[in-house]
């Protein structure tokens, strides 16, 4: 881990904010405004909350009966209704919301009272399948503006929506599907990747064979001569929408109610639902996309994530329409048709506010400082960076092809906080490599393994008190959610290692657990374990992370034949084809590997620590616990 700080720093260099952003900026005094904020969180949070709108006020801010929370105790509200009428009723009415552009250049664009149109008739149309408050819907759409559609719909009316990204597999989907119980699910009938048509459909199809609890399905049309559709079952969207009216009342709802809820990988081969409601996510996200981005009504915003991810969720739709914001938001990738593609749509669209990751920062890296220098970037005042460490070689570059004088905002949160909880303000000198301090009303720190705060050195990132947009269980399983509050006494262990320097900064080294970030995309090792031994020439398996120049880490699998299988190329392309329908792209191991045996703990435990070492060429520590 040491060495790892080392690298991490060695760019040493403090940057200190332009002092004209400062100047204008919503948080000018950093320190002031957190020494305050913590002081008392609690009216911080509910100064926040003012700045929204609620049907009925809250009797107490927060009630907590650890490690069980609820925010504006009491309080009705909807956060449709706070990223749609609050605007519509205001000048914003005829402000842009969402641009949206597709791979080959065609643009859809949705001012708010067009969103605020589109939303309603899917609301109605929703209602009109005789859908109720808390009844599940799984979306299961490509990066096209009918996903936040669907997802707005949903909330108008208490549903709860379960975005599932359209790169799993149908299995994958299945799982989800049947976990929520979803009794509708939103599909289209392709997406597009590099010019290439990915069926989605009869991946749907594939799935909703043994899910019982599905009625319905309606499928977005996008191919001009796609195929009809089949079953009765299936709905096509445009019939759905067509003769709804544009007018559905926003449900008034207690601020608890649940708003979604998302799978990620933890450390077992099943997926966590991730619950989050309506109130306190909606002050989360609203506040931290303000202060963060200083979000401003003249600002556009792009950033580059998949409603498929949390990171979708709350910076793509909740927090900017919160805020009354411009957002373009584009499918494809970021080196399709060419390098160029995402410095062409800051300059296309004068984006001055540009959120992405470091895995797409090391990917356009990769073609030269040339790409970026061809355009007109000079309408960028804030950047972003989420889903893993930004190493200082790419926060530098990223930083320079943009001008010099845009600051990062290197972003930590997960599917869990629902928010942005370590990040710096426009007004917080930076060094890049690290997430610096936590965001207003947080207390995050560093402590070992008994909860003693670390004054500086390497531990594990808690949360020392609860916050509004916390997830509020993980669906169907609050054991798992009890985990997070019970792992480290008397905090919520986010599973990240983390280092604190001198000036309180907080450096983010990776998980602690048996997680590993792809691409920015979380998948738990014993996932992609199990799908493995679920096929026929495998008798066991384990799976470690290891490093990637772009991608940040990539999956290595170690695997045992059984009896009778011996290790061909062509065997080790079924595996991996195996994990892809198992599983989907993403999960694929990129390197697998035939042992003939695996070291274990004397309970028969994996140590993935010490094949991990082994690998990397390093110490794998304490092994006395290794059986052999
Ligand atoms: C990692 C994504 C370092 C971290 C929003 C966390 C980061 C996990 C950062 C959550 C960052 C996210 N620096 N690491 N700025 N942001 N991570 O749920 O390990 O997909 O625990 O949420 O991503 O991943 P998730």
């Amino acid at each position: 881990m040491e060495q790892n700080i080392e690298t991490l720093q060695k760019s040493g260099r403090v940057i200190y904010p332009p002092a004209e952003l400062k100047a204008q900026a919503y948080i000018q005094d950093y320190e002031k405004a957190y020494k305050q904020s913590i002081e008392d969180p609690e009216k911080f949070w509910e100064n926040v909350a003012k700045e929204l709108h609620w049907f009925s006020p809250w009797n107490k801010v927060l009630e907590w009966n650890y490690p069980w929370a609820k925010w504006f105790v009491d309080a009705t509200c909807n956060i449709s209704y706070n990223c749609l009428d609050r605007h519509v009723q205001s000048w914003r009415k005829n402000k842009v919301a969402v641009i949206w552009v597709s791979e080959e250049g065609e643009e859809r664009i949705f001012t708010y009272a067009e969103l605020y149109r589109q939303v309603n008739k899917c609301a109605n149309a929703l209602k009109a399948l005789g859908l109720n408050k808390g009844d599940r819907v799984t979306i299961y759409l490509p990066k096209i503006p009918e996903q936040i559609v669907a997802m707005l719909a949903c909330a108008r009316l208490g549903l709860i929506h379960s975005v599932v990204y359209s790169g799993f597999s149908a299995k994958a989907l299945q799982a989800r599907i049947q976990d929520a119980e979803s009794k509708l699910v939103i599909t289209a009938d392709v997406g597009y990747d590099r010019s290439k048509t990915i069926p989605l459909k009869p991946v749907v199809d594939e799935a909703v064979k043994s899910c019982s609890t599905v009625e319905k399905v309606v499928v977005v049309q996008r191919e001009k001569n796609g195929s009809a559709l089949t079953s009765e079952k299936e709905i096509d969207w445009e019939d759905w929408l067509k003769n709804q009216s544009t007018h559905c009342e926003a449900l008034q709802l207690d601020s608890e109610t649940p708003l979604y809820i998302l799978y990620t990988s933890g450390t077992t081969g099943k997926p966590k639902g991730v619950v989050h409601v309506h109130g306190g996510y909606m002050v989360g996200t609203y506040i931290t996309t303000r202060y963060v981005f200083d979000l401003k009504d003249e600002d556009v915003y792009f950033c580059v994530a998949d409603p498929g991810w949390v990171t979708g969720h709350s910076y793509i739709v909740y927090g900017p329409l919160l805020n009354g914001g411009t957002i373009l938001t584009a499918e494809g990738k970021p080196d399709y048709p060419n390098p160029g593609r995402w410095w062409d749509l800051i300059e296309r669209y004068g984006v001055s506010i540009f959120y992405t990751t470091p895995t797409a920062v090391r990917l356009l890296m990769k073609f030269g400082e040339e790409w970026p220098a061809k355009y007109d970037l000079s309408s960028l005042r804030v950047l972003g960076s989420v889903g893993e460490p930004i190493n200082p070689e790419a926060w530098e570059w990223f930083y320079r092809v943009t001008g010099s004088n845009k600051p990062i905002m290197d972003t930590w949160w997960q599917t869990e906080t629902g928010s942005i909880l370590v990040t710096p303000l426009p007004c917080v000198p930076l060094k890049p490599g690290s997430a610096t301090r936590p965001f207003l009303g947080i207390e995050a720190d560093v402590v070992d393994r008994d909860g003693n705060s670390i004054e500086h050195g390497g531990g594990f990132a808690v949360i020392k008190k609860p916050w509004p947009s916390m997830m509020r269980t993980i669906y169907n399983d609050p054991d798992r959610y009890l985990l997070y509050w019970n792992t480290i006494k008397g905090c919520y262990t986010a599973g990240d290692v983390c280092h604190k320097d001198k000036d309180g900064y907080l450096w983010f080294m990776g998980r602690a657990d048996d997680v590993v970030k792809v691409a920015g995309n979380r998948i738990g090792t014993a996932e992609v374990e199990s799908a493995l031994v679920s096929h026929e020439a495998v008798v066991e398996a384990a799976v470690i992370g290891k490093p990637h120049k772009t991608a940040g880490e990539m999956i290595k699998a170690f695997v045992i034949l059984k009896e009778g299988h011996t290790e061909t190329p062509d065997l080790i392309q079924q595996l991996q084809d195996h994990v892809l329908n198992e599983l989907g792209k993403i999960a694929v191991p990129k390197e697998v590997e035939i042992v003939s045996s695996l070291p274990k703990t004397r309970s028969g435990k994996i140590m993935r620590r010490v094949l991990k070492a082994k690998e990397l060429g390093q110490d794998p520590g304490d092994i006395s616990t290794l059986e052999e």
